[in-house]
C-alpha cells in the first residue's frame, strides 16, 4: 500500500457531499440510500437490475465533459461509485414544493398507477430531459423514450401515459439543471489515489491492477457489476476481496488502427457498441442487449470475460475473428476468442490474468456479416438462441466461414461442420441447405425455460437461412422456396 493510497470514498449525493470510511464492499448503492441516508423514494423491486425500481442517475467526467447515465442502484457496490455526482428522486423536490415538470407530467397524464415503479420512470424521464437541456431539437420521439425506458417495467401497464408524460414534460415551464456545479462538484471528490479498504481495491493503473491480482490470485475482479451484484442480492454470496478496474485509466480506452478496434476491459456496453455499430450491424443486438441502465453500467468486455453460454457479444466477436488481450505480472498474451472457453464456465484465461482488452478486427470489403438474438422479449431479455455469421466471398464463392452460437451449448463456440459445409461452395440454396443440415453435428442444445432442444435447433438452422436471404444474390428459386415453407422445413 502506497502513502498516498486512502480508505475513505466520497461523492456527492443529491447536492449534498458524501464521505464514508471503510465501506462495506458490497453494500449497494440502494441499501446506501435507502438505509443510511433514509432516502425512501428510491425503491427495491427486483434487486437484479431488471425492473428499473431503483433507477438514480450518475455523473461522472469524461475530460472535462460530465456524462450523466442511469444505473440500477440495487446492483452497484457503493464503493464503485467513488468520486461520482448521484442523483435520487428526492433531488427533484423544489424549493417551493411544486413539483418538477418531470414529475407533474406523469401526474397530468395519469402516469402513476400503484406508483411503485414511478420514481424509477421519473428518474429515466429526467435523465432525458437533463441531457436535452439547452438543445433547440423537438422533444424526443416516442420511440427515443421507450428507448430511454428499456430498463424500467410498469406493472399497472401505464407505458402509454408515461410516454404522453415524457412529451409533455418538455411543454412545462422549464427547470435548469446546474452543469458546471455538478462538473465543480466531480472536481472535487476525484481523488489520483487508489482506494484501498477492508476487501475493496480500486488501483487507477493497469500495473497496479495486475500485481493486486497477483497478490490476491483469488480476489474477484469486478468491472461494472452487472452479473457479480446479482450473485450478492440474489445467490446471497460473499465476496472475499474485490478488485473493482473501473478506475484504470488504460483501461477505459478505445484505440482504433488500420487492423482493430481494441475496447478497453473498462469500456461501458454502451460506449462500445456506439462506436462498433459504424462497423458491423449490431445496432438491433445492442439495443435488445438488456437496457439501457445496464449497459451504461456493464462492460463490454466484462461480457467476454463473465463466459455465460448466453451471452450475446461473444458469438458475433468469434464469428468475425476477434482476440482477447490477457494480462498479468508476467506482461500480455493475446489469444483468438474462440481458444478462451474451454468447457461450461472454464476458461484457458490463468489465474493471475486479467481480460485488459478486446480487439475487434475491422470488416473488410469482401465480407458479410450478420447477426441476431431470439428471446421472449424484445427489451431486457436473456437470448434463447443467438447465431452469428461472417462469409468471406470471392464473388459468389465462399472462401472463409465463421458460424458461432449461443444458447446452443455450454459454451459459446465455432459451429466447425457447418462451416466445412460452407466453405469452397457457391453462396446458394443447395450451400445453405447443407450447412444448415450439418448444424446439427456441432451442437446438442439443452431444453431449459427459455426454449426447448428441438426449438434452439430449428431456430439455429433458420437463423442461418436468414443470412443467406439477407446477404446471397437475389434469386428466383430463393423466393419461391421461402414462400413454400422451406424456410421453417429447412435443417429442422
Ligand atoms: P461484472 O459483473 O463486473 O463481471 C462479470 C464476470 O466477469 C465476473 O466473474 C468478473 O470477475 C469477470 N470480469 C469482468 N471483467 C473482467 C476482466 N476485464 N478480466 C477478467 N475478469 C473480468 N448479458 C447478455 O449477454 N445479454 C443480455 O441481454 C443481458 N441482459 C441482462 C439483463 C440484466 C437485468 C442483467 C442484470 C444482466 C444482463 N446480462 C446480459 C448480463 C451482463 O449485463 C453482461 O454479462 C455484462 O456485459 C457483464 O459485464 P460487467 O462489466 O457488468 O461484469
Ligand atoms: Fe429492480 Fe433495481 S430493484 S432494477
Ligand atoms: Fe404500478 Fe407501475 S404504476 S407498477
Amino acid at each position: 500500500m502506497s502513502d498516498n493510497d486512502r480508505n475513505s470514498i466520497h461523492f456527492w449525493l443529491n447536492d449534498e457531499r458524501v464521505s464514508v470510511t471503510q465501506p462495506e464492499p458490497t453494500e449497494t448503492l440502494l441499501q446506501f440510500v435507502r438505509n443510511k441516508q433514509r432516502l425512501m423514494g428510491t425503491k427495491e423491486g427486483c434487486a437484479e437490475g431488471d425492473c428499473g425500481a431503483c433507477t438514480v442517475i450518475v455523473g461522472d467526467l469524461v475530460g472535462s465533459e460530465l456524462t450523466m447515465k442511469s444505473l440500477n442502484a440495487c446492483i452497484q457496490f457503493l464503493p464503485a461509485l467513488d468520486g461520482k455526482v448521484i442523483y435520487t428522486v428526492e433531488y427533484l423536490k423544489q424549493p417551493d414544493n411544486s413539483l418538477h415538470p418531470v414529475q407533474q407530467a406523469m401526474v397530468d397524464h395519469h402516469g402513476s398507477q400503484c406508483g411503485f415503479c414511478t420514481p424509477g420512470f421519473v428518474m429515466s424521464l429526467w435523465g432525458v430531459y437533463v441531457q436535452r437541456q439547452g438543445k433547440e431539437t423537438p422533444p424526443p420521439s416516442r420511440d427515443k423514450l421507450a428507448y430511454a425506458l428499456s430498463g424500467n417495467l410498469c406493472r399497472c401497464t401505464g407505458y402509454k401515459p408515461i410516454l404522453d408524460a415524457g412529451q409533455a414534460m418538455f411543454e412545462l415551464p422549464k427547470v435548469p439543471f446546474d452543469h458546471a456545479n455538478a462538473v465543480q462538484q466531480l472536481q472535487q471528490v476525484k481523488s489520483p489515489d487508489s482506494l484501498r479498504t477492508a476487501g475493496f481495491y480500486s488501483p487507477h493503473t493497469l500495473a497496479e491492477l495486475v500485481s493486486l491480482k497477483a497478490e490476491h490470485p483469488q480476489a474477484l475482479i469486478l468491472a461494472g457489476g452487472t452479473d457479480v451484484g446479482l450473485w450478492v442480492t440474489k445467490q446471497m454470496q460473499t465476496l472475499d476481496t474485490i478488485i473493482y478496474l473501473g478506475n484504470v485509466a488504460e483501461l477505459q480506452r478505445l484505440t482504433e488502427t488500420d487492423d482493430w478496434l481494441e475496447i478497453g476491459a473498462a469500456v461501458t456496453l454502451t460506449e462500445a457498441y456506439a462506436r462498433l455499430e459504424a462497423w458491423y450491424p449490431v445496432a438491433e443486438l445492442a439495443e435488445r442487449f438488456a437496457s439501457v441502465p445496464i449497459r451504461n453500467a456493464g462492460t463490454f468486455v466484462g461480457n467476454v470475460a463473465n463466459g455465460s453460454p448466453i451471452g450475446d457479444t461473444p458469438p458475433w466477436l468469434m464469428a468475425v475473428g476477434s482476440e482477447v488481450v490477457l494480462t498479468s505480472v508476467n506482461g500480455e498474451r493475446i489469444i483468438a476468442l474462440d481458444t478462451l472457453y474451454t468447457g461450461y464456465r472454464q476458461q484457458s484465461r490463468r489465474e493471475n490474468e486479467i481480460i485488459s482488452a478486446v480487439r475487434v478486427p475491422r470488416p473488410q470489403a469482401d465480407q458479410v456479416f450478420r447477426t441476431w438474438k431470439v428471446s421472449k422479449r424484445y427489451d431486457s431479455d436473456i437470448s434463447a438462441v443467438c447465431g452469428a455469421f461472417q462469409l468471406t466471398l470471392d464473388g459468389n464463392r465462399i472462401t472463409a466461414a465463421r458460424v458461432a452460437y449461443g444458447g446452443m451449448a455450454a459454451t459459446v463456440h465455432l459451429a466447425e461442420h457447418c462451416e466445412k459445409a460452407l466453405v469452397g461452395q457457391p453462396w446458394n440454396e443447395t450451400t445453405v441447405q447443407a450447412a444448415m443440415k450439418a448444424l446439427s453435428q456441432d451442437y446438442q442444445p439443452l431444453s431449459d425455460m427459455r426454449a426447448t432442444a428441438s426449438y434452439r435447433q430449428l431456430v439455429a438452422a433458420n437463423l442461418l437461412y436468414r443470412f443467406f436471404l439477407e446477404t446471397a444474390q437475389p434469386s428466383g428459386e430463393t423466393l419461391t422456396q421461402v414462400r413454400t415453407g422451406v424456410l421453417i422445413g429447412g435443417g429442422a
